[in-house]
């Protein structure tokens, strides 16, 4: 059986490194692969607009830096069906009959959605909307008949989910809906992408991102300012790896390549590594090998994304053929769904 890839981001910000190397590098490699039937990239307004409900301008105006974000990325849109969640009202439909199969306390238990009320202090105001939102999810993916979806790992709850409201709606309806699968990067180091402070994972609430739009100098400056080891003052200490956010950027961006071009001093990775451990490497050092190596990858991203930008029609009509099109695929998928539902009385 082919693959149909469907993934998607809530538009609360620029996308960031965080997002480049848990999901869009996957995307990148997905897009060429053979077996893949069909592929969409949802932008996640209506989920973005349930912790956002207050503030809709800041959603509209990400949108827009998001699929600028996609395009500069490389996914491409005659391989990929980009489209606009809030405006496949099929999706709305789904969710509704989810909320059936789903109890509270299963809600209240999703470690992602936990941890995002504990850092959203709403206590005894916990709107509805937000607490449902892996529900509205789970139609995301499965009125597309989505198999595998490229995410990070904080979102395996969501899918995890999604799958148990398959088999529950399969069970009570008969085999309607299809389970899917979540790729994760291949590269461990790029499951929970650090900030640059290194306290916390990469977010933009926290204010410690690298931005894929950033521009040359201000990604100097916040590798500059990066975690490293604070016992490691002079140049002939010995230093962690541990801990180190320039290591586990190194880690995550490095290729062999990269390396060689930016590095002559050290055969490879683990050598610098052993070599920093030992004492004799410098904090400065180890900081200049990574803005080179991040700005080499980040460079022609910024430089493709200022394309686009020159002209917005285009790139709002790639949003618009796309959701078209993923609507004519909704509308079909929703027969089956209403058929399994008993809820197609004139048909
Ligand atoms: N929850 C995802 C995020 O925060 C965005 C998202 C919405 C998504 N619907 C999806 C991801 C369906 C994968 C599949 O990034």
């Amino acid at each position: 059986m082919k693959k149909i890839i469907l993934t998607g981001d809530r538009p609360t910000g620029k996308l960031h490194l965080g997002h480049y190397v848990g999901s869009i590098r996957k995307r990148l490699e997905m897009q060429d692969s053979k077996d893949i039937e069909k592929m969409y990239v949802m932008i996640a307004d209506s989920q973005a607009l349930t912790d956002n409900f207050d503030n809709p301008e800041k959603i509209r105006e990400s949108l827009k830096e998001i699929v600028l974000d996609y395009l500069g990325c490389g996914l491409d849109p005659k391989k990929i069906t980009f489209f606009v969640q809030s405006m496949v009202p099929e999706l709305t439909e789904y969710t509704f009959y989810f909320l059936n199969l789903v109890t509270l306390a299963r809600l209240e238990r999703n470690p992602t959605v936990k941890n995002e009320l504990q850092q959203k202090e709403f206590k005894n105001n916990i709107p509805v909307g937000f607490l449902c939102y892996p529900v509205s999810q789970a139609a995301d993916i499965t009125l597309f008949n989505a198999t595998h979806i490229p995410v990070g790992v904080d979102q395996l709850p969501m899918l995890e989910q999604t799958n148990e409201i398959v088999r529950k709606f399969n069970s009570l309806y008969g085999e309607t809906l299809v389970e899917c699968e979540a790729i994760l990067p291949d590269n461990e180091n790029c499951f929970r992408l650090p900030g640059i402070d290194g306290k916390n994972k990469m977010s933009k609430s926290l204010g410690n991102c690298i931005y894929l739009a950033d521009e040359e100098e201000e990604i100097y400056q916040k590798v500059m300012k990066m975690y490293t080891d604070p016992n490691h003052i002079k140049v002939s200490d010995p230093g962690k790896i541990e801990g180190n956010v320039v290591f586990t950027y190194l880690d995550a961006f490095q290729t062999p390549e990269l390396f060689k071009k930016y590095c002559q001093e050290f055969y490879d990775l683990e050598e610098l590594k052993k070599a920093y451990q030992k004492g004799g490497v410098g904090d400065i050092y180890i900081k200049k090998l990574l803005f080179n190596i991040l700005n080499d990858i980040l460079k022609p991203i910024r430089e493709r994304r200022k394309e686009y930008a020159k002209d917005m029609n285009e790139v709002y009509k790639i949003l618009k053929d796309g959701t078209n099109e993923a609507r004519l695929v909704a509308k079909e998928n929703l027969k089956n769904f209403k058929h399994a539902l008993k809820i197609d009385y004139f048909e």
